[in-house]
């Protein structure tokens, strides 16, 4: 199970205190519980015994108990079965961690690196979760490409009369994409106009690098003016996690900080961070909302008609394919 392999965040702390909780990674079921103790386990969600959900059992000291027979499990996965105490019942189990507010597993086996998602000199804004009914590939296609910020978002983006004028780089490594933009900015909402300190006609600049191991993009967004030799107030960085549900589902976790110029503790960001954290949610919501109205969900490629913008979908798909899911490139597979 390589994309198992990779550190996911699949739930917030908060949503898991005394009972334990399932979700859902890349198919595979898994329960999460605390202990007394208040350490994480998870474990697969289905009892080795007869295949009832763990995660609608309950913690009992240091072990999770199966609600059908009453056998127990560690956070290693060793069980015991209270009727059979000779039996040796074993299940597998996940590495856990938290961080960020955030519970993030892994298979035990994998030995990848957890993703740096600190922002020194910066203030967390937010960390949030939204659901996207489309497979992996096309979730992250959304958010790598800025051609739709004309049309879909209200705060980060390009104006759409002048999308001609925006300019797009590609830098691609053999683990990472990283995509820089900059171009005329949208008409902000006089509200975050004054706020973020951006001018009608002022530069947008985007600059992201979009991870594999797991898959996720890390976002800055900042204006200037024209001739760049002025910055607007505030900077953003976000960190965009995918994660995969199933073939069908993929959520969005995003991390995000900022940094502003205005005197004051924190630039005053505190102040406002709540019309912030709105801020994203909502230009997050507006892609999920278009990502309803796919026609389809076919996560391939060829055949589309793409434009100067989207060339990053094929790069993107390709260290999908090799680093996130392990599976030879393309070209390696046409040679078999
Ligand atoms: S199904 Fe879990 S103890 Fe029987
Ligand atoms: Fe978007």
């Amino acid at each position: 199970m390589p994309v198992l392999d990779h550190w996911h965040p699949v739930l917030f702390s908060r949503e898991v205190r005394r009972k334990p909780a399932g979700v859902t990674l890349d198919g595979h079921g898994i329960a999460v519980f605390r202990t007394a103790a208040g350490d994480l386990g998870a474990v697969a969600d289905a009892c080795p015994h007869r295949r009832l959900k763990l995660s609608v059992g309950e913690v009992v000291g240091d072990r999770l108990r199966c609600q059908y027979h009453g056998w127990t499990f560690d956070a290693c996965g060793n069980g015991e079965s209270p009727g059979s105490p000779k039996l040796h019942a074993c299940t597998t189990s996940f590495d856990v961690r938290e961080e960020h507010g955030l519970i993030w597993v892994r298979s035990r086996v994998s030995r990848t690196a957890f993703p740096d998602v600190t922002m020194p000199g910066y203030l967390p804004i937010c960390t949030l979760r939204h659901t996207i009914p489309a497979p992996l590939e096309l979730a992250v296609d959304n958010f790598n490409e800025i051609e739709h910020s004309g049309t879909v978002h209200q705060t980060f983006g390009y104006d759409l009369d002048r999308m001609h004028e925006v300019r797009v780089r590609f830098e691609p490594t053999d683990t990472t994409v990283r995509v820089v933009n900059s171009g005329p900015t949208k008409r902000l909402n006089p509200l975050f106009q004054r706020l973020l300190g951006v001018r009608p006609g002022d530069t947008f600049h985007d600059d992201w690098t979009t991870h594999f191991s797991p898959v996720y993009s890390v976002f800055d967004h900042w204006w200037t003016s024209p001739d760049g030799t002025r910055e607007a107030m505030v900077r953003w960085r976000l960190y965009i996690f995918f994660v995969p549900v199933d073939e069908k589902t993929t959520q969005v976790v995003s991390i995000t900080y900022a940094k502003s110029r205005y005197p004051g503790p924190a630039g005053g960001l505190r102040l406002v961070r709540r019309l912030l954290r709105r801020e994203v949610d909502r230009e997050v919501r507006s892609d999920v909302g278009m990502l309803h109205h796919l026609a389809d969900y076919d996560s391939g490629i060829d055949g589309l008609k793409l434009s100067r913008f989207d060339k990053v979908l094929g790069l993107t798909r390709d260290r999908i394919r090799s680093v996130y899911r392990g599976t030879p490139p393309r070209a390696a597979l046409r040679v078999v």
